[in-house]
C-alpha cells in the first residue's frame, strides 16, 4: 500500500527514552529541553516515565518535570506507565496521555518489567480500562520487534500477535520498537507488513534505535507501506537500560532532514530543533548524536 499522505507525525522520545539512559540531568535541564522541543514545532513529546525509581532512577523526577513545563497549545505531553501505580502518578501530574510497554520477547519482558508477556498483558488490562473510563489515550509499545538482546531473532508472528493484543485492548497506536537497533531494511519492511495484517497501518508507529546505523534506511524502506508516525530522539539521546549496548533512537534532526528532503512535512523547525539538541548535549558533556545537527551548528 502506498500512502499519498505527505504529513508525517513525529513522536519525540528524547526526554524519556533518551534521558532514562543518560547520567541523570537536573530537572530544570529536562524542562528546558521539553520546552525547546515544543517551541521548535514538535507536537508529540514523551516527557516523563512513571516507572519504579529503583529500576530507572533517572526518571524519578518525572512528576516535577510535568509540573514545571510550559504547556504549549496543540502539544501533547505523554508519559510512560507500566502499571496502575504509574498511570495514577502520570494523571496526577497532568500527562495528556500515557504509554504502556510490552515486548515480543519473553526474556526482554522479564528483564524490563519483571514479568512474562502474558502477565504484562494482564497488568495492562485494568490500566487501559481505567484510562478508557477517564477518556485518556493509551499508546502501546512493542519492544524487540527486530531482535532481542537475549533471544536473538523474534518470530514475526509473535510481534504481530502482541501488537494485535495491545491494539484490540484499546491502544490507539502501536509503536514497533527495534529496541537494540539491530534490524535492516528488508526485515523492517517485512515486520511492518506482517503487523499491518493485524493492526491498521494508520495506527502503527516505528521506533528504531540506531545502534547499527540502520534506522534511517529502515524508515525509508518502510515509508511506502504507508506508515506515517515515527519515534525519534533529539540529538540521538539514550538507549535502553535493559538492552546492553543499545544506542539512542534515531536522531530527530537526521529524520527531519531526510523527511523534508523527500518533500514530507513535519511542522518542525530544523534549526531550532538542532539548538535544543545541542543544549541538552552540553548538559551531558557529550557531542550530539545527530550528524545533521553537528553539520548545521558546526
Ligand atoms: P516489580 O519490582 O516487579 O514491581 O517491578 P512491584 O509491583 O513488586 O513493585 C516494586 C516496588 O516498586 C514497590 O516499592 C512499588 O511500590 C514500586 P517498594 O515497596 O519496594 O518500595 N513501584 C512503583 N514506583 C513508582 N512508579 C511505579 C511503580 N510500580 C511499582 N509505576 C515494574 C515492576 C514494572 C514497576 C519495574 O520493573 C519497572 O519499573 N520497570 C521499568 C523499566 C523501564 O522503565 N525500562 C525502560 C523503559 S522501556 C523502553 O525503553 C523500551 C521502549 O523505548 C520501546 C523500545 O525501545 O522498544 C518503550
Ligand atoms: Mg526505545
Amino acid at each position: 500500500m502506498v500512502s499519498n499522505d505527505n504529513h508525517v507525525s513525529l513522536f519525540e522520545v528524547g526526554a524519556r527514552d533518551g534521558l532514562q539512559n543518560e547520567v541523570a540531568v537536573p530537572t530544570a535541564a529536562k524542562v528546558q529541553l521539553i520546552n525547546a522541543l515544543a517551541h521548535a514545532g514538535v507536537k508529540r513529546i514523551e516527557a516523563a516515565s512513571f516507572v519504579s525509581p529503583k529500576w530507572v532512577p533517572q526518571m524519578a523526577d518525572s512528576a516535577q518535570v510535568l509540573r514545571d513545563i510550559e504547556r504549549l497549545a496543540g502539544v501533547r505531553y505523554s508519559a510512560l506507565t507500566p502499571n496502575i501505580t504509574g498511570y495514577q502518578l502520570a494523571l496526577s501530574a497532568h500527562a495528556d496521555e500515557v504509554a504502556i510497554f510490552g515486548s515480543a520477547s519473553q526474556s526482554f519482558s522479564q528483564r524490563n518489567i519483571n514479568c512474562s508477556i502474558e502477565a504484562s498483558i494482564e497488568r495492562f488490562i485494568p490500566l487501559i480500562e481505567l484510562a478508557k473510563s477517564q477518556g485518556v489515550k493509551v499508546r502501546g509499545y512493542v519492544s524487540c520487534t527486530l531482535g532481542c538482546p537475549y533471544e536473538g531473532k523474534i518470530a514475526l508472528s509473535e510481534v504481530a500477535r502482541v501488537s494485535a493484543i495491545l491494539y484490540n485492548l484499546g491502544c490507539y497506536e502501536i509503536s514497533l520498537g527495534d529496541t537494540i537497533g539491530i534490524g535492516t531494511a528488508h526485515d523492517a519492511r517485512n515486520m511492518v507488513q506482517a503487523v499491518s495484517e493485524q493492526v491498521p497501518i494508520a495506527q502503527l508507529a516505528l521506533h528504531f534505535h540506531d545502534t547499527y546505523g540502520q534506522a534511517l534506511a529502515n524508515i525509508l524502506a518502510c515509508l511506502d507501506t504507508g506508515v506515517r508516525v515515527f519515534d525519534s530522539s533529539v540529538a540521538g539521546l539514550g538507549g535502553c537500560p535493559y538492552a546492553k549496548g543499545a544506542s539512542g533512537n534515531l536522531a530527530t534532526e537526521d529524520l527531519v532532514y531526510m523527511l523534508h528532503g523527500l518533500g514530507l512535512k513535519t511542522g518542525i523547525d530544523l534549526e531550532q530543533l538542532a539548538q535544543a539538541g545541542h543544549a541538552i548535549s552540553r548538559h551531558l558533556s557529550k557531542k550530539s548524536g545527530s550528524k545533521v545537527a553537528n553539520a548545521l551548528l558546526g
